[in-house]
């Protein structure tokens, strides 16, 4: 049993990523935090309990909402990626109530169950790195008390999702990316050059749902259908990449990838190459790693772990 903080800008494929966490017996979600990112905080906090309730979870985990603005610069979203609700319109035909929240803030609350729980709790970070960052600034210690941290995020030897360098969730706050890699806490970094290998398309999504109905049926098919439209619009296909679900897979079965260990920075001053991940690639050099960087991935083995427990609930 893996026990985990999921912090999360909750859009459509970090919203499977906790299908998928609380369909598994391997995982037990202690809290859930929200940042900004795909969406404004406010809203990614308002998708948890929407993801809660098409889950049919009855112990609820502690929720938190985190930051709103990135540690500087100016806020990113991806609504045209997600939607402006996060979730492919999902809300449009009413929201559920807002539950319970923390009364601490996200980083906080990942300082505390941390220090509650040494060396027990995997920080799986599925948004950009803000909350994080401010934990490990506000409470260095306890942050190390985490067991570790697994990060979507970055892109080391492919080309970047926002600009040809960067991936999203690096790009939204570089700075706090930069600060939580060379945080000292055992890092694997679950980026591009594996999330881009698994996919969900509208043959296979159809083909698992069948004719089904339900309310669970129905939410999957309207992310999916707003990651469809978004990839159809680029390149024609009916597909959409699984970054956060992937990312919470290798939270749970380390085998799933292969990774190098690297040293990984973070470039924030580049006119043209703010946010990218740049990871020492010469093979003479050595020293200072800090990273285990995802480099393979087995495609179908996720994928079979996947499709069962979300697609057919
Ligand atoms: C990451 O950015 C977001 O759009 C996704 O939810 C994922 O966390 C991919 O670059
Ligand atoms: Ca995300």
């Amino acid at each position: 049993m893996q026990r985990l903080i999921v912090d999360t800008d909750l859009g459509i494929d970090d919203a499977l990523a906790l299908l998928y966490l609380f369909a598994s017996a391997e995982a037990q979600i202690d809290a859930i935090t929200t940042v900004h990112g795909n969406v404004p905080v406010d809203i990614a906090t308002a998708n948890i309990f929407e993801v809660l309730s098409v889950a049919g979870v009855e112990t609820l985990p502690e929720v938190a909402s985190g930051s709103a603005e990135p540690l500087s610069g100016s806020r990113v979203h991806a609504t045209h990626v997600h939607g402006e609700d996060g979730l492919g319109g999902w809300t449009a035909r009413g929201r559920v109530a807002l539950g319970r929240l923390s009364e601490h803030s996200a980083s906080e609350l990942i300082v505390r169950l941390a220090r509650q729980s040494p060396g027990e709790i995997t920080l799986l970070l599925i948004g950009p790195a803000t909350n994080a960052a401010l934990a490990l600034r506000d409470d260095p210690a306890g942050f190390r008390a985490l067991a570790r941290i697994v990060m979507m995020g970055g892109a080391v030897f492919e080309p970047g999702n926002v600009t040809s360098t960067a991936e999203f969730n690096v790009y939204a706050d570089p700075e706090a990316a930069k600060e939580v890699i060379s945080s000292g806490v055992t890092l694997t970094m679950v980026g591009l050059d594996v999330t881009r290998r698994v996919s969900l398309t509208r043959e296979v999504l159809e083909g698992e749902l069948g004719g089904r109905r339900d309310a669970r049926a129905e939410f999957l098919r309207c992310v999916a259908r707003q990651g469809f439209s978004f990839y159809k619009n680029i390149s024609g296909w009916e597909g959409f990449y699984l970054h956060d679900p992937l990312a919470a897979a290798v939270a749970l079965d380390r085998s799933l990838v292969q990774c190098r260990r690297m040293k990984v920075d973070i470039e924030t001053t580049g006119e043209l190459t703010r946010g990218m991940t740049v990871a020492e690639r010469r093979p003479w050099i050595q020293g200072g790693e800090n990273a285990e960087v995802c480099v393979e991935v087995d495609a179908a083995k996720f994928l079979g772990l996947f499709t069962e427990p979300v697609l057919r609930g």
